[in-house]
């Protein structure tokens, strides 16, 4: 084999395996988790652990058994108890996350078959879902726990569902929760018996065969694998620049993202000395080759056995591996290479480096020790590892009494995100008298190495441990440990902030330790700090669901309003449905990758691609010249390009396009593709610099209503604000990839595609290629995830890739890497909203003039969905609130950023953020809850919106109320309020948000489908109709659809996909109406094709197309209807922050939605928890880094966190209201792909909430002004302190900041 393969493309292109998946190739997203086994021949015991195959390097598994997803079950055997009951859960939607998932708990079962909650979390904290919000997959694993159903922290017999949080009732009375949305009784039992078992020939192979050094060889890379110390030593000695692979989790991803290049290395995984578990009278030595997975086992078990006094280092590193990535990665991950690899943000070495460490060298000259210093992690030439040692192990002391030790970290998320600063802290007093004898902190994060603040501790040396020593000790610390404003990563004030905050943290730590060691002699803390002491925890989840009962009358056989398991739902889970790069390759199939752009706006000076022509297996390379006169297309008024021509205006641009015989040669030469540029001005990256610019799209769009001029001068007050919102990835799981296939013949094509919109592919495709839509053809089965990403940018990458398939009558396919893809295809719209609103002093506000602006990027690429966007985020903008005179104004921003696209909610979270925001304000100055004031200002029953749409608003009421009622809203609002006044560095807030969703695509052309039935002759039916299955389940309602008017059982009918073969001219799948429109069409379809009499006689096919929703606008009159009907909805959140480090928890959300009459109550619930998350993340950790010269920093699951397992709120609930009717509606359902985004601010709110009742004790008046998304940074920056106060400040303009807020 290749040295240079690793795990995942081996299993999916040469075995064919194609049920691991791809998500991000760097370790982060956990869709390529397998498990891995190896047999010890001299313990004799088999280790399973899970693994991203991305990052293993083939040659590393020699002797080890490898288990994916298609080994453990299949329909065509027997699945497996974890693949039936995610499936059977409802824990799958576009199922492109589920095979990891199950990889996952799989093997946890096989180590633990009853596992507890905890376990359950930990071993998904590194699997990525950005569907379900994982609260079905939660609820699947828990089957498989010993006590399942609740959070099974029964303290004082009480569970948290007996219990509710703070104590208080769950339920109002008369309130009642449905039963499961799956029935537990029929689940396969787990029997371990029945697990594969470790294949005797590896085991026989292990113990017979002669042991020697392992070479596999390529043309560019040698791989030794040595089998005793002394061969290592040997070929360390050999090549001394070669790298000593472990886990391969540093080295991998700096091979794949950097382009570094070994062309050796050394793995010396076989080597026993390097696992060694020595317990010596001074501290523990542990092999540098353990898995860091098996150094918290070790440390777990030393802490139970030892005295605390003895374990305080050991507690501190238990504390940070926990946290550390994700299980896949802990168990690769070694000690020794997490040490060598000294990363900046290491959260360890920190802690190793104040705990007195020592590492034990060994070369061929030789032992030695080394000190686990300041000078080792900033690679000091003298106190480093010569070129030829190996580390085998590291001496980690215990603790002597009166030493105290501390480890604090904060990051982006709170699990498996690289720390944004971490530190590791120990004082040590020697005796009981409190003076400080010595003293070690050190922090990572802050520089390019782990820094340690050596002199600041020495200069407190023998001072007592009281707060004048705090005092200075911060003072000191910032001088020493200082940060420049253009630091890499940003967020300067923030990390300078919590470097003094995580030193008050300790401080008050180790006070509380010594009080109670010596109470006469200390003082205690003051009730109010203890809050600073405990962090934020993620306890265990629990969730109630209630849904719709089936009527009486209903025919027990009907499926409709059932929780029907996704039709796809056991081939997700079994590795068995098939996206589109599991396709198997073409005879002759090509690779085309693309070349884009560096600068931002620029003048392209010249294109070399002689080199990258001559490298190997390179075919063609593209340009704007050789696409000539189709490289351009038109979308109402703007022409727009494929390929760059003579100028680039964004990052990330497409300029060229490389077809190669493989993916690995198309890559190769890309980078050897020589462009260069020439600068244009001007840069234009911001909303403001737009505006400065006056560089908009036209044209600009109004919405105005009564008389606002008028109302201001009756009003009582006025107030004026503005809010900004960054953007959002789509990030969906499946990157963009396509496969175009010539048919050779009368110049065909087909296309098979990751795409929501099938109809303009076939367009644009033909178009490029000058042929008729009927020559071209496009498929799409399924999509692994899509949220408004999959259109347009999937159109031009389409175009180009059919253009080389054509001109080389090859096959040619296109997957992008997640970096390319973040970088190219552009996500949701930052906003900035202003606002002016006329209000009386009871709350109702009377006038409202705003601002929309939005940053549109580059190119009018989306030009449609550019315009429908900014007058959606206009219609959209009232929420559920009557303002009685309205003005609103919306423009779209021409940037230098690439072109952001739709994305789920289409404006609404945006536009609804931003009334809410305003409403927030009136409500403080009125000096009344912001719930009081979306009270009086929500529509009434019959109502009209400000574009003249009549609505009967009697759900909205009803979800608010229900909502209230549900959370117990009042009653918790005192608790949280007292938990306010009695803790000063810990704040709840609570926040309830109504929510009325417009659904209608806002056309009339848009409003329509068709369906296409047949019946065979046996009675089977096959259905197609022109929606995209992308995990919401449209598919299966379909099925339920024609279950029910041809009253027959689901399993006779099927369902292959979507193509423009079978259904032409099909719209394009978003806006929440993909199931209303379809299902309508389908209905029609088969009661034409099909007329019930006794028995089955099928009249053959049908294909008919359904009128489906009328929708008009008039934007001259700004009066219309725009809109079929609107969704209700009312979200209520509780959180808690730090106030020191920003951090925050959910710790319950109840969500009350009307849904009309539901088809399926599990794909529903589904959708709108898993928009939920999705808002959730939005509004709070998911942000996108800029650089000042337009380039994406955050490109990549490492850098861009979307909500993992730990972001769960701890309790979910949700309940949909009672059946209502809807006439024009399918069977009165409600379509729910995208409402509960909005719901996601209530999270935002509610810290909002915290945040307000910190600053209101700490004496700071005035607007709060916090932007979204609401990061750790800008919660803990908004607490402000003594310690914000602290800090130096960077005058605006004396530096070039890391990044830019767009
Ligand atoms: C997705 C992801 C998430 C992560 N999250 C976190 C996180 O939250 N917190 C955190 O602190 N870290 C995190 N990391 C970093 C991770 O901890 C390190 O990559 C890991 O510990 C390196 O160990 P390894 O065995 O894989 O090293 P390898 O990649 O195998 O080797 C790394 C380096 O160490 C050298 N080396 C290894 N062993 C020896 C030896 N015995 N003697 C001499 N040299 C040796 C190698 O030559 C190489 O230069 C994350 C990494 C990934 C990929
Ligand atoms: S693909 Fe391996 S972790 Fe994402
Ligand atoms: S179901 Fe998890 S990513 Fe789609």
């Amino acid at each position: 084999v290749d040295p240079e393969t690793m795990l995942l493309p081996y299993l999916r292109k040469k075995l064919r395996l194609t049920g691991t998946k791809y998500g991000c190739g760097g370790g982060g997203c956990g869709a390529c988790t397998v498990m891995i086994s190896r047999y010890n021949p001299i313990t004799k015991r088999i280790r399973h652990h899970p693994a991203n195959a991305c990052l293993i390097p083939i040659c590393s598994l020699y002797g080890a058994a490898v288990t994916t997803v298609e080994g453990i079950g299949s329909t065509h055997t027997r699945i497996h108890p974890v693949q039936e009951r995610i499936a059977k859960c409802h824990g799958t939607q576009c199922g492109f996350c589920t095979p990891g998932m199950v990889m996952s708990i799989y093997t946890l079962l096989r180590n633990h078959p009853e596992p507890t909650l905890d376990q359950l979390t930990d071993a998904l904290g590194g699997n990525l879902c950005r569907c379900t919000g994982y609260r079905p997959i939660i609820d699947a694993c828990k089957t498989f726990c010993k006590t399942s159903g609740c959070c099974q922290s029964k303290e004082n017999g009480i569970c948290c569902l007996d219990q509710g949080i703070n104590g208080l009732p769950e339920f109002e009375e008369g309130s009642e929760t449905s039963p499961k949305l799956f029935t537990e009784e029929e689940f396969l039992p787990l029997d371990p018996t029945q697990e594969l078992i470790f294949p005797p020939e590896l085991m026989i192979m292990a113990e017979k065969q002669p042991q020697r050094t392992r070479v596999f060889g390529s043309e560019r890379m040698a791989w030794f694998s040595p089998v005793t110390l002394k061969e290592l030593l040997e070929l360390k000695f050999k090549y001394p620049q070669a790298p000593v692979v472990m886990g391969n989790t540093s080295v991998g991803p700096e091979v794949k993202f950097k382009g570094v290049f070994h062309p050796v290395i050394i793995s010396p995984d076989r080597i026993e000395e390097l696992s060694v578990i020595i317990h010596a009278s001074n501290g523990l030595t542990l092999g540098a080759g353990l898995s860091l997975a098996q150094v918290r086992d070790i440390l777990a078990d030393v802490v139970q056995k030892l005295p605390e006094e003895k374990t305080q280092m050991y507690q501190a590193l238990l504390k940070h591996l926990r946290t550390l990535a994700g299980s896949q990665i802990r168990n690769m991950a070694s000690l020794g290479g997490h040490i060598i690899s000294r990363h900046p943000d290491s959260d360890l070495n920190p802690l190793l480096a104040v705990g007195n460490c020592t590492l034990n060298l060994l070369s061929k000259e030789g032992k030695r020790q080394i000190p686990l210093n300041e000078q080792f992690l900033s690679k000091c030439p003298n106190a480093d590892l010569k070129p030829q040692e190996i580390l085998i192990s590291v001496n980690i002391p215990y603790s002597r009494k009166w030493e105290f030790v501390s480890a604090f970290r904060q990051a982006q998320r709170q699990e498996n995100a690289l720390a944004i600063v971490n530190s590791g802290m120990r004082v040590f007093f020697g005796e009981e008298d409190g003076i400080i004898r010595e003293l070690s902190i050190s922090y990572g994060g802050i520089g390019p190495t782990t820094i340690c603040a050596k002199n600041s501790c020495q200069k407190v040396i023998g001072r007592h441990w009281n707060e004048e020593m705090l005092d200075t000790a911060c003072r000191l610390v910032l001088d020493e440990v200082s940060l420049p404003g253009s630091a890499p990563g940003g967020k300067v004030e923030f990390k300078r902030t919590l470097i003094i905050s995580f030193l008050f943290k300790f401080y008050l730590e180790v006070s509380q330790i010594l009080k109670k060691m010596n109470s006469v002699h200390y003082p205690s803390l003051a009730d109010k700090y203890a809050s600073a002491l405990e962090d934020l925890h993620s306890r265990h989840q629990c969730s109630t669901l209630k849904y719709q009962k089936i009527g009486p009358k209903q025919h027990p056989e009907d499926p409709v309003g059932h929780p029907i398991m996704h039709l796809s739902g056991v081939k997700h889970a079994t590795g068995e449905a098939i996206y589109c790069d599991d396709m198997p390759p073409v005879d002759q199939e090509l690779f085309l990758t693309f070349v884009t752009s560096s600068r931002a706006h620029a003048k392209i000076v010249s294109i070399d691609l002689s080199e990258a022509l001559s490298m190997p297996g390179v075919v063609d390379i593209m340009t704007a010249e050789h696409l000539s006169d189709v490289n351009s297309f038109c979308f109402f008024t703007e022409t727009e390009t494929f390929l760059a021509t003579d100028k680039v205006f964004c990052v990330g641009h497409l300029v060229c396009a490389v077809l190669a015989d493989s993916e690995v040669q198309a890559k190769r030469a890309a980078k050897r593709v020589k462009i260069v540029y020439q600068d244009l001005e001007p840069l234009i990256l911001t909303i403001e610099e737009a505006i400065q610019h006056n560089s908009f799209f036209k044209p600009e769009r109004k919405l105005e209503y009564g008389n606002v001029d008028e109302a201001f001068k009756v009003v009582d007050h006025i107030l004026e604000g503005e809010i900004h919102m960054g953007g959002q990835e789509h990030f969906y799981m499946e990157t963009q990839s396509m496969l175009v296939v010539p048919k050779g013949e009368d110049q065909e094509m087909d296309v098979y595609v990751s795409t929501q919109f099938p109809k303009y592919i076939q367009d644009i495709v033909a178009s490029t290629l000058k042929l008729p839509a009927n020559k071209v053809m496009c498929h799409v089965r399924r999509v692994g995830g899509a949220f408004g990403g999959k259109v347009f940018k999937t159109g031009t990458i389409a175009a180009v890739t059919a253009f080389a398939a054509n001109k080389h009558g090859r096959a040619v396919r296109c997957v992008l890497e997640r970096g390319e893809d973040m970088l190219i295809t552009g996500g949701r719209h930052p906003y900035l909203g202003k606002y002016k609103a006329g209000f009386m002093n009871d709350g109702r506000i009377l006038a409202l003039d705003m601002e929309h602006y939005n940053n549109a990027g580059a190119s009018l690429d989306e030009s449609i969905f550019v315009s429908v966007l900014r007058k959606m985020g206009l219609l959209k903008m009232d929420n559920a609130y009557k303002f009685p005179n309205l003005r609103c104004r919306g423009w779209a921003c021409r940037t230098n950023l690439p072109s952001n696209m739709a994305f789920r909610g289409f404006g609404f979270p945006q536009a609804g953020l931003i009334t809410e925001s305003c409403i927030m304000e009136v409500a403080a100055k009125c000096g009344l809850s912001p719930e009081k004031v979306r009270m009086i200002n929500m529509y009434k029953e019959i109502d009209q919106t400000p574009y003249k749409q009549e609505i009967n608003a009697k759900n909205l009421a009803q979800c608010w109320r229900e909502c209230m009622a549900m959370s117990s809203y009042s009653q918790r609002k005192v608790v949280v309020e007292k938990f306010n006044a009695e803790n000063y560095w810990k704040k709840k807030g609570l926040a309830m948000i109504p929510l009325k969703f417009p659904v209608g695509l806002g056309s009339r052309a848009a409003g329509q489908a068709t369906a296409l039935v047949h019946i065979y002759l046996d009675g089977s039916v096959l259905v197609t109709h022109g929606g995209i299955e992308m995990g919401q389940g449209v598919h299966t309602k379909m099925i339920q659809v024609v279950s029910r008017e041809l009253r027959m059982p689901m399993s006779n009918v099927h369902l292959r996909g979507t193509s423009t073969e079978t259904v032409p001219n099909a719209n394009v799948s978003g806006g929440s109406v993909v199931a209303d429109l379809n299902g309508l069409a389908v209905k029609v379809t088969v009661t034409a094709v099909y007329i019930p009499v006794v028995c089955i006689t099928p009249h053959g096919s049908s294909s008919v197309s359904s009128r489906g929703y009328e929708s008009d606008m008039n934007w001259e009159k700004g009066e219309g209807h725009p809109f079929e009907y609107f969704v209700y909805g009312a979200a209520c959140s509780e959180v808690e922050i730090d106030c020191l480090t920003g951090d925050h928890k959910n710790i319950r959300t109840d969500i009350v939605m009307d849904v009309g009459r539901s088809i399926n109550p599990a794909l529903d619930i589904g959708q709108i928890e898993g928009a939920f998350i999705q808002g959730m993340g939005l509004y709070t950790i998911e942000e996108l880094n800029y650089s000042p010269q337009g380039v994406l920093h955050t490109r990549g699951p490492d850098q861009y966190k979307i909500p993992a397992v730990c972001d769960m709120p701890t309790q979910l609930h949700i309940s949909l209201l009672p059946p209502s009717q809807n006439s024009n509606t399918l069977y009165s359902s409600k379509g729910l792909g995208e409402s509960g985004v909005f719901l996601g601010c209530s999270v935002f709110f509610a810290i909002h909430d915290a945040v307000s009742a910190a600053r209101q004790e700490r004496g700071l008046r005035g607007p709060l002004g916090l932007n979204s998304p609401l990061t750790p940074e800008k919660i803990r920056m908004a607490c402000e302190d003594k310690f914000t106060k602290m800090i130096p400040r960077d005058e605006p303009g004396s530096y070039v900041p890391w990044n830019v807020p767009i």
